[in-house]
């Protein structure tokens, strides 16, 4: 392959920072990684430029909530993350900030480019405004019932039952979520960006090739609805950069979002004194540029932010990639289920590379959601990588090591079984190319069972015993294990973009490290190798328990996460539905601390008579002495869960999140009430 050296810049979703990175967002970062990691194996000039995404509502709200800055809030956020992706070994070349200064200089140059070229818009418009909180609301944060089909609870910009949109202002009885008071109107001037200036332009590019088939279609009918001028504005209070010659306008986070790729380009252009910056943007570069993004957010992608560049005069991306999103178990993730999975939970159980390849196992080019069954999961690891790949090695390195003093044979045993190998080379190169990640993974597995159906026609621990009678039998046997481990050397060389530190590990081992896509054209042969250390553990079916449980145990967490995102914590019920919940007066009669859990206590409830025992998560906020004996609320008719540590059976009632500041308090009982009496 001599492919002409390609100037290529990645990116993967900026994500907010204001949340814990989960499964779902890990998809996209492992489908990224590897695919740079792929392209640099190549020889290309390959660079993905990341950040977090730093700015709007959400993120000043729940900053104030906590009782820090914004910056604040942001900074923690993104040493976290970082810590999170250096963890799942993503290889990005650069994680800066949407509110950085780079940022802040190429957002205002953008805006004033467009406004020079006549896309700017500004006209008066009249939007909810929270006289309380005194700030207009975001579409999300005004709920009310839905002026089609009557659903109440409702958000302001759709509907999730009957799937109407429409403007909050058409909502009945609409409240705002910051302080449950009834938004008014308010006039205020906004800046629009024109989108429709970019109609036919935004038809060519998405009609050749920018983003898969079936999003163009889906576009398609968004051109023929014609395109909506596109408000980019937010009033104060907001966190993000301020409008230029406005005083309390600042740009809405989506349109600074997208530009925060080219800001941490520029942050990494100047780190490293190159000149790439703007270069690379510019409309006649050929450099490509590939943005990876779930398929939620195709219409900033595709629309927008291409229109947004061509007005400032710069390119439009090479090509979108959206993929689909996660299911766990073939549902949505669920807190309650414990497959709502924080990339944290997972590392804090498991190395990132089973993931990284039960991921790759899976994905393809197409936006179709991607499944995580949990049983499956430890059952392909564990045969893929355990069984077949890692296999091949350590059934022909004892051999190796203790008979021929760690030197592999001047020749292989079979060249052309090896030649076929190597014949996959650029099959493989195009299933990653095309992201079809999954075909390529077939393909390794395939050359897997070849070389270990190889070991077991040859069965060298036999040749091995016959040695001492056949001197003869001695060449054969270290030519068979050198095929062999020249053969795992050649499938751990394909799985590279995957499988970053395993492979660093297995070259430790070879003696040899490839840098290139084709380093592997020659065999090892006459070769000292080093001993052979495990590579990988089987994965246990407990290990998949003990996430699961331990996500179960951060729903505690999150319940004031999306209390202070001011999400409605249950539908409305009535009082037959109110009933049946056996709330009951409890003793309780011993609290100790729960051995590997960093939540949990395990309480031992007194309900008059009987007792029970109950796991609740108040370890952080009580000390076990402190709570014997005091009386408190359960749920006695909740269905006993298990957990890591027992049987927990009910539930003792917390109040969580409160307004004035963040903890866990347990209800109290005023004096008179016994151990079981019931609530109603
Ligand atoms: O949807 C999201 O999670 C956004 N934070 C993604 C932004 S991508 C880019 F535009 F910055
Ligand atoms: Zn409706």
């Amino acid at each position: 392959m001599t492919e002409k050296q390609r100037k290529i810049i990645v990116t993967a979703a900026l994500p907010y920072a204001n949340g814990d990175i989960h499964m779902g967002h890990m998809l996209e970062y492992i489908q990224t990684d590897i695919w740079v990691r792929f392209q640099k194996l190549r020889g290309h000039d390959c660079q993905f430029m990341w950040a977090s995404d730093a700015h709007g509502t959400p993120i000043m709200l729940s900053a104030k909530k906590k009782g820090i800055t914004s910056e604040e809030l942001i900074a923690d956020m993104h040493a976290q993350h970082q810590a999170v992706f250096d963890d799942f070994l993503i290889g990005y070349d650069n994680f800066h900030s949407t509110h950085s200064d780079e940022n802040a200089e190429i957002v205002s140059d953008i805006y004033n480019k467009l406004k020079a070229n006549g896309h700017i818009i500004e006209r008066e418009i009249e939007q909810a405004y929270d006289a309380e909180a005194k700030m207009f609301l975001p579409d999300r944060f005004i709920k009310g019932t839905c002026p089609k089909c009557k659903t109440p609870d409702q958000y302001g910009d759709s509907c999730e039952s009957c799937g109407a949109t429409y403007n909050p202002t058409d909502l009945l009885e609409a409240t705002s979520v910051v302080t449950n008071t009834t938004p008014v109107l308010k006039k205020t001037n906004h800046h629009f960006f024109a989108l429709s200036h970019f109609s036919e332009r935004l038809q060519e590019i998405v009609n050749s090739g920018l983003v898969p088939q079936s999003m163009a279609s889906k576009l398609k009918e968004w051109f023929d609805a014609g395109l909506q001028d596109w408000d980019i504005t937010r009033d104060a209070p907001y966190f993000g950069f301020k409008i230029p010659g406005t005083e309390d306008k600042y740009f809405y986070v989506w349109l600074d979002a997208p530009i925060g790729y080219m800001a941490s380009h520029k942050n990494y252009a100047d780190k490293h004194n190159t000149q790439d910056f703007p270069a690379a943007w510019l409309a006649d570069s050929d450099s490509e540029i590939y943005h990876f993004i779930g398929k939620d957010i195709v219409y900033f992608h595709a629309l927008f932010w291409p229109a947004v560049l061509e007005g400032a005069g710069y390119k439009s991306p090479t090509k979108v990639l959206p993929h689909g999103f996660l299911t766990v178990d073939g549902q949505k993730m669920s807190k309650s289920r414990g497959t709502f999975i924080k990339a944290r939970t997972y590392l804090d159980h498991l190395q990132p590379e089973y993931l990284r390849y039960y991921f790759a196992a899976k994905l393809n080019s197409s936006i179709e959601d991607i499944d995580l069954n949990l049983e499956d999961f430890v059952q392909k690891v564990n045969s893929d990588l355990v069984g077949k790949l890692v296999n091949i090695a350590s059934r022909c390195a004892g051999f190796i090591h203790k008979l021929f003093d760690r030197e592999l044979s001047a020749e292989l045993d079979d060249a052309e079984m090896h030649a076929d190998l190597l014949d996959s080379s650029e099959f493989i190169a195009r299933s990653y190319e095309e992201r079809e990640y999954s075909r390529g993974m077939r393909e390794i597995m395939r050359l897997a069972d070849v070389a270990n159906r190889y070991i077991d026609e040859k069965k060298p621990w036999i040749l091995a015993k016959e040695m001492a009678d056949n001197p003869v039998k001695a060449s054969e046997v270290q030519a068979v294990c050198t095929q062999g481990i020249n053969a795992f050397r050649v499938l751990i060389h394909y799985l590279k973009p995957v499988l970053p530190e395993l492979s660093i590990n297995a070259e430790e081992f070879l003696n040899s490290r490839t840098t290139k896509w084709d380093d592997i054209k020659s065999p090892l042969l006459a070769h000292k190798i080093n001993k052979f250390k495990p590579l990988l553990k089987r994965v246990e079916t407990n290990t998949i328990e003990a996430i699961v449980e331990a996500s179960k145990e951060d729903l505690l967490e999150s319940t004031v996460a999306v209390n202070s995102n001011f999400e409605p914590l249950a539908e409305e019920i009535t009082f037959d539905e109110f009933i049946k919940v056996d709330l009951r007066i409890a003793r309780i009669s011993n609290a100790e601390a729960v051995e590997g859990s960093k939540k949990l206590l395990k309480l031992t409830l007194d309900l008059g008579n009987h007792t029970r025992t109950v796991f609740s998560g108040i370890k952080d906020a009580y000390n076990p002495e402190d709570i014997k004996d005091r009386l408190t609320i359960v749920v006695a008719n909740l269905k006993p869960r298990k957990m890591r540590f027992g049987i927990s059976e009910g539930m003792v009632l917390c109040a969580s999140g409160k307004k004035d500041g963040e903890g866990i308090y347990l209800l109290d009982v005023d004096s008179g009430a016994t151990p079981g009496m019931r609530i109603t």
